[in-house]
């Protein structure tokens, strides 16, 4: 009997899944609750009239469990249950005397007393056990969406035990409390698991849960509880994102029986080390150092990139998931994954592609530890890197910043609140001396308005009917602080120019952005050439030579450059564009076309301390699109007083031949050095990340020829290799990669 049917569904199954025509919302919905149970089985509810039931037990089969089971995407029933085995429903019995004949693609085409028709209790709630094998292609996995209906969980948060420690943000431990659509509610703590525990600190920014310390119970709560549970019975296995994927149940609003003999949840969580407020224990926290995000506009976001033998590279999006996007946020500190990207939705990266197929559990200290697949070059290509938004604590550093007087959301006058000896607090301006991309990029990320698209030292161009004091001065950032107070500032404030008109002022953007000169194609076009000086009176007067130039017999003699190909290629998520409008950009008559930039790259040749021994010369160019990757147009050429730039997924090409493309080392002695290129190094263009914007070779010159080694770019090695790189003028020998 059980072969005959089993026969009969599996040609009955996919007839009837490839052919869906059924607008979802028409379709009945059916979920599996209840506790204990797995994903797989459990208490059916049908959603009918607005309205959550259950079915009766009476009459009930494997061949009703079939249809259900199919119903809910898994190919088959192993089995049945009766007498509310999972728990007792609440509201609606639906249907009763259920009589399936195999058929069906829905319970509500078998026979029934029709619906909400029974003389049952809830004692009698039926379930099924589905086989744990989903139908191939079923999208609507009713299973995981269960809680997403009606009584959607839209937020979690934790109310402080203790109402002082409600200052001292991140907030780690507490009483937990879920919002669904009326409102705030506890959650009851029977059979209540630290795999629960670590869901929920995961959504909240957390990577790793703690036992609750004793003094933690809801019995010393200073604000006791409401005793209103909406959510109980929870049952995670610890690897879920969310908790709504782990089996719960809801109570109906204001109903107090759900708990008896229970209290409302309270739990207790470590923060990565960012958001660690004690320095001592700050210092123990590690993180891991073999992975990290790039090109991301917040903190906890950006392209997973892997570290092996030494050099960094990414991972492709085949089967990326949340998962495994979870298991890379935790490791560097963060919470679970709020989204897993795929199609490079944070910028490409440039270097190898390490993994695909990662398929991680949810439990794995590391995405080094998860199963993958080696990548070949013909498997994937950077449009696919994959990349990760992680839920991060609360730190309330929003609040602490706002902006004024620009004419939209995204720029204005940086204002900062502070408070006065007398504890006060009020807003105030800051002073726009020194004021650079760098601290305007912390502003921007702690307005949470993404990067910075410039950082203005004068704002008297924007209204300002309503200017507050200046109270801050001297600021000077790293770049990489959560915070304006976190950067160095004067203890009193000193501000030669202090009208509101000199305050600092940014502008943010979500999208900037991003250079990287393209390291290999430097190493392998690399030569000497020495040139007559009569062929460099262009050279010379766009001052491209090295000052001894000046001091030669014109126009006898010659200099010797070393020269290479520059490749600069736009990976970031905005065109680059010069920051001078072209009402300023200066004709260069020699080379017929427009430089739109003073400083575009630095070309240099340092020696072991770091000093440099020969200066490329201020290299400032005509910036255009010289070729780009399949299926982006370009868009820039200097040709005709063209516009100038270089589109996203478009690079620049500065052939080694073309005039001022050199490194003029006429006065250089034979020896080891390190050659580098900085592209926009001023910072004078908004670029998503500066950190890559160096490239670097170890170089050997003998007098008569060079040759380079290692070329690569700022952030593509791991920082011990960079350090074994460094010292490669005493030491030839180490290739990296
Ligand atoms: C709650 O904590 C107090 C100490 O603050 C302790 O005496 C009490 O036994 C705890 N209660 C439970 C249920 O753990
Ligand atoms: C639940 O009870 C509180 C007071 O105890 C009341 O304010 C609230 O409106 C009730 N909510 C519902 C949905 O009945
Ligand atoms: C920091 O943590 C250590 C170790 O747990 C503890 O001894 C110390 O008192 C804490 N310091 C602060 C300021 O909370
Ligand atoms: C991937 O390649 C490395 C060597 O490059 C090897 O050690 C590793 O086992 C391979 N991993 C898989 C999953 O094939
Ligand atoms: C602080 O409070 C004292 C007494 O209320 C007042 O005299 C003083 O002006 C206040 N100082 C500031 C900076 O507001
Ligand atoms: C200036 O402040 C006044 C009073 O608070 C307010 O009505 C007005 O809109 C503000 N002007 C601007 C430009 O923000
Ligand atoms: C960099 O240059 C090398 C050598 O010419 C070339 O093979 C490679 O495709 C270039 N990389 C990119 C991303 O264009
Ligand atoms: C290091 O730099 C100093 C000052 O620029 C220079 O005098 C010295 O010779 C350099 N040392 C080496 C090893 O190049």
């Amino acid at each position: 009997m059980e072969q005959l049917t089993r026969g009969l569904l599996l040609v009955l199954l996919f007839p009837c899944c490839l052919t869906q025509t059924t607008p979802r919302t028409d379709r009945l919905k059916v979920r599996l609750t209840g506790f204990p149970r797995k994903h797989n089985e459990g208490r059916v509810e049908l959603f009918h009239k607005g309205e959550w039931g259950t079915i009766c037990d009476d009459d009930f089969s494997i061949v009703n469990a079939h249809v259900l089971c199919r119903q809910l995407g898994f190919v088959e029933a192993t089995g049945w249950t009766h007498s509310a085995k999972y728990g007792k429903g609440s509201g609606k019995i639906w249907l009763d005397n259920v009589l399936c004949s195999g058929s069906e693609k829905s319970i509500e085409q078998c026979k029934s007393r029709g619906w909400g028709n029974s003389d049952c209790t809830h004692d009698e709630d039926a379930g099924v056990v589905c086989k744990d094998e989903r139908i191939p292609g079923f999208v609507d996995s009713n299973v995981i969406d269960a809680h997403v209906d009606e009584n959607k969980i839209e937020e979690v948060r934790l109310q402080p035990v203790v109402v002082a420690a409600k200052k001292k943000l991140p907030i780690t431990e507490g009483v937990v409390e879920v919002k669904y659509k009326d409102g705030w509610a506890q959650v009851c703590d029977l059979g209540w698991t630290i795999k629960n525990t670590r869901v929920l600190c995961g959504m909240l920014g957390f990577p790793h849960e703690r036992k609750k310390p004793n003094s933690l119970n809801s019995s010393n709560l200073e604000h006791p509880s409401k005793s209103y549970f909406h959510v109980h019975s929870v049952a995670c296995t610890g690897t879920e994102v969310h908790l709504a994927a782990c089996p719960l149940e809801f109570s109906k609003p204001n109903s107090t029986s759900t708990c008896v003999g229970g209290s409302p949840a309270v739990i207790s969580c470590m923060p990565g080390p960012l958001f660690m407020q004690n320095s001592s224990l700050k210092k123990k926290l590690k993180i891991s150092t073999n992975v990290r995000l790039k090109g991301g506009a917040r903190l906890g976001e950006g392209r997973v990139e892997v570290l092996k033998d030494s050099e960094w590279g990414t991972v492709c999006d085949d089967r990326w998931n949340l998962p495994s996007a979870s298991v890379v946020c935790r490791e560097l500190g963060f919470g679970s994954a709020k989204e897993a990207f795929t199609g490079a939705r944070m910028g490409q990266g440039m270097g190898p592609i390490y993994m695909n197929e990662v398929k991680c559990v949810g439990h794995e200290k590391s995405i080094w530890s998860c199963p993958f697949r080696n990548i070949t070059s013909e498997d994937c290509q950077h449009m696919e890197d994959a990349a990760v938004r992680c839920n991060i604590p609360y730190m309330g550093l929003e609040n602490k910043i706002r902006i004024t007087g620009g004419r939209t959301q995204n720029e204005g006058r940086v204002e900062v609140l502070s408070a006065d000896p007398n504890g006060t607090l009020s807003w105030g301006l800051i002073c726009g001396e020194g004021w650079s991309t760098k601290e305007a990029m912390v502003a921007c990320r702690q307005l949470g308005l993404g990067y910075a698209n410039q950082g203005l030292q004068e704002t008297w161009y924007w209204d300002s009917s309503n200017v507050t004091d200046m109270v801050m001065s001297g600021v000077k950032c790293t770049g990489s602080e959560l915070s304006l107070s976190q950067c160095q500032h004067h203890k009193t404030i000193s501000c030669q120019k202090a009208a509101a008109k000199f305050s600092a002022g940014v502008i943010c953007s979500e999208t900037v952005s991003d250079l990287v000169l393209n390291a290999s194609l430097v190493q392998q076009t690399v030569y000497i050439e020495d040139r007559p000086l009569h062929m460099l009176y262009c050279a010379a007067e766009e001052d491209c030579l090295s000052k001894s130039a000046a001091k030669a017999n014109w126009p006898y003699g010659h200099r010797r450059l070393l020269r290479f190909s520059s490749q600069i290629h736009n990976i970031g998520r905005a065109d680059f564009k010069p920051k001078a409008g072209r009402h300023s950009w200066v004709w260069h008559a020699c080379h017929a076309h427009y430089h739109s930039m003073d400083i575009f790259t630095h070309y240099d040749l340092l020696n072991a301390n770091g000093t440099k021994v020969a200066e490329g010369h201020k290299a400032s160019f005509c910036l255009e699109d010289t070729d780009c990757h399949e299926g982006v147009s370009k868009r820039y050429e200097c040709a005709n007083f063209g516009d100038q730039g270089i589109t996203v997924g478009c690079w620049d090409l500065y052939r080694h031949d073309i005039d001022c493309q050199w490194i003029d080392i006429t006065d250089v002695k034979p020896g080891n050095y390190i050659m580098q290129v900085v592209i926009n190094p001023n910072q004078e263009v908004a670029e998503s990340d500066f950190t890559n914007n160096a490239m670097k070779c170890n170089c050997k010159y003998d007098g008569h020829r060079i040759w380079l080694h290692n070329c690569h770019i700022g952030d593509a090695f791991s920082e011990e290799a960079e350090r074994r790189f460094e010292k490669y003028p005493g030491q030839l020998n180490n290739k990296i990669s």
